[in-house]
């Protein structure tokens, strides 16, 4: 079992890393071989956040909201939200290389990212807590939460900002 000099790994590693060479300001060219399936995992996952979040404004704006269907759109929003600490290994940010909006602030600042999943996971349950009050008022104010200080919070500091 021949030991490789840890010299050569350390060399190796660095020529992986676009930092070692200083060029840390150029985007870097995607990395050979497949995209983690996670990044494509997470924009379905997000489409389907915004799918379900699209269908609870669209009956509040009825005059009748079908309350049925927006505690199941809000319960769909909670359970996917959950999802999101699995979704986002290291190294795949935009700045990575990879067709994703996902910034590199993301690792970054960890606990800050963690945080706005937190906030918005608790935003969602205030959300399916207004829907089982039947209360569009309630609801709509619920919504105009979760809106601002879950999903606009988190965009804001860690997706890309292409509008
Ligand atoms: C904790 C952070 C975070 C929260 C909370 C969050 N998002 Fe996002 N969202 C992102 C990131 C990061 C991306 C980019 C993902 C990528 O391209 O890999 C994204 C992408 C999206 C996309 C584009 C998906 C695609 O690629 O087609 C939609 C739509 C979206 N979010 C809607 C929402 C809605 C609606 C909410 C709130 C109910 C929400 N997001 C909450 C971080 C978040």
């Amino acid at each position: 079992m021949a030991r490789i000099p840890s010299v050569f790994i350390a060399i190796s590693a660095c020529a992986l890393l676009t930092a070692c060479g200083g060029g840390a300001e150029e985007e870097a060219a995607a990395p050979a071989g497949d995209a983690p399936a996670e990044i494509a995992e997470r924009q379905d996952n997000f489409e389907e956040i915004g799918d379900s979040f699209k269908a609870i404004r669209e009956q509040l704006e009825t005059d009748s909201p079908d309350m049925a269907l927006i505690q199941t759109s809000a319960a769909d929003i909670n359970e996917r939200l959950k999802r999101l600490p699995n979704l986002f290994p290291e190294g795949t940010s935009m700045e990575a290389g990879y067709d994703t909006e996902a910034l590199a602030t993301i690792w970054e600042d960890p606990q800050g990212f963690d945080e706005a999943i937190q906030n918005a996971i608790a935003a969602s349950a205030d959300l399916m807590a207004a829907a089982e009050t039947g209360d569009p008022e309630a609801v709509g104010g619920q919504v105009g939460n979760l809106g601002l200080n879950g999903c606009k919070a988190c965009h804001d500091k860690y997706r890309v900002d292409d509008d």
